[in-house]
């Protein structure tokens, strides 16, 4: 299954192999635009021949970087950078995609920043503003903005970060929303601001929708699996097309880490709320992958550090699962 093709709207991706949102840190300054090292990186895996890759959390607002030397959509200056990734990506025929997000009360730029409630992650970390309802409202706006660029630069695929700890989890979770107005207090508020998010991205995106969650805070009083359950019924509801089953970092509480740690969120999330789903952490074999697939545990399988290791993943893969995979054209002979 992991090099069968799977359809996602208008668009079919050649095989189930996505490459997972990570950040390079490497924009030289602060501008927020594509490099060189952005312009080889991502092709590279285009060149091994994953089916999709995901651009890495891209800011929607400068305040909302993770670092000064994250990747930026937050002005139409950044489209044409972007467009060029999308080019060279598509030229290798591999589909793209880009994780838009906001660091809440994780960046760490220069200035105040913000979050649902004025709550630091650790005692190392500063404090954040809590957000008013109009720079909630403008950084919902942010997001809309963002799809907007994304679909001028040529992206094939949208992903909503709520899940790490960031601006979006931290609406979600009551560890970190202690708000008591219309985005907090309960589930329901608790979720509005992602619903909401969700609803602004589609004004802008008719594309594939993917949001990416923590299913589990790990931790007494967080958000589990179940929760987002209910949740991943309610994205769907909205539209939403898959589920990026990610988990933690909402609280410095380390979670056991073993091969294929979060695949049990993903499954459930499949099963129980009927929605396709990737999964993704410490999946790096070919087998392991194929096993996730044929057991309906998962859709798509992301995978992290293991592309980082060896770009040309897919042909790993292929070779051990027997699988005849089509080389790019001036390798033909050597593949
Ligand atoms: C990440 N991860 C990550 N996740 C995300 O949603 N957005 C991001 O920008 C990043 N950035 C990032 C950078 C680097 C260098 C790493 C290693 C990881 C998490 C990543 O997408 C993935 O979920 C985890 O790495 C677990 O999968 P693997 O690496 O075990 O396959």
């Amino acid at each position: 299954m992991l090099f069968t093709s799977y359809p996602l709207r208008n668009l079919t991706l050649k095989n189930r192999i996505v490459m997972s949102p990570m950040c390079m840190y490497a924009c030289a300054d602060e501008s927020g635009r594509v490099n060189d090292w952005h312009r080889i990186h991502y092709p590279s895996r285009a060149v091994g021949q994953v089916g999709l890759i995901i651009v890495e959390a891209t800011a929607v607002t400068a305040q909302g970087r993770i670092s000064a030397n994250d990747l930026g959509i937050w002005s139409d200056e950044h489209v044409a950078g972007l467009r060029e990734l999308t080019a060279l990506v598509h030229g290798q025929g591999t589909h793209i995609g880009i994780q838009i997000a906001h660091a809440g009360r994780k960046a760490t730029v220069d200035g105040p920043i913000v979050a649902p409630s004025a709550i630091a992650f650790d005692e190392k970390s500063r404090t954040p503003e809590a957000m008013t309802l109009e720079q909630i409202e403008e950084t919902i706006a942010a997001f809309g903005a963002a799809a907007r660029r994304a679909k001028e630069a040529g992206f094939d695929v949208v992903e909503i970060h709520a899940a790490h700890g960031y601006l979006i989890n931290e609406f979600l979770s009551p560890l970190t929303n202690k708000r008591d107005d219309a985005y907090g207090g309960d589930r329901a508020r608790n979720f509005r601001f992602l619903s909401e998010v969700v609803r602004a991205v589609q004004a802008e995106w008719d594309g594939p929708l993917f949001v990416r969650i923590s299913a589990s805070d790990y931790h007494p009083e967080g958000m589990t699996p179940s929760d987002y359950v209910e949740y991943a019924r309610l994205l769907k509801e909205q539209g939403v097309d898959l589920i990026d089953v990610s988990s933690g970092a909402l609280v410095p509480v380390p979670p056991k880490v073993y091969p294929g740690y979060q695949v049990p969120f993903s499954e459930q999330l499949r099963r129980e709320a009927g929605i396709a789903t990737g999964a993704v952490g410490l999946i790096t074999e070919a087998e392991q992958a194929e096993e996730i697939l044929q057991s309906g545990r998962a859709d798509l399988i992301f995978l992290g550090r293991a592309l980082l290791r060896d770009p040309y993943w897919p042909r790993t893969a292929a070779k051990r699962l027997g699988v005849q995979l089509e080389p790019p054209k001036s390798y033909t002979r050597a593949w």
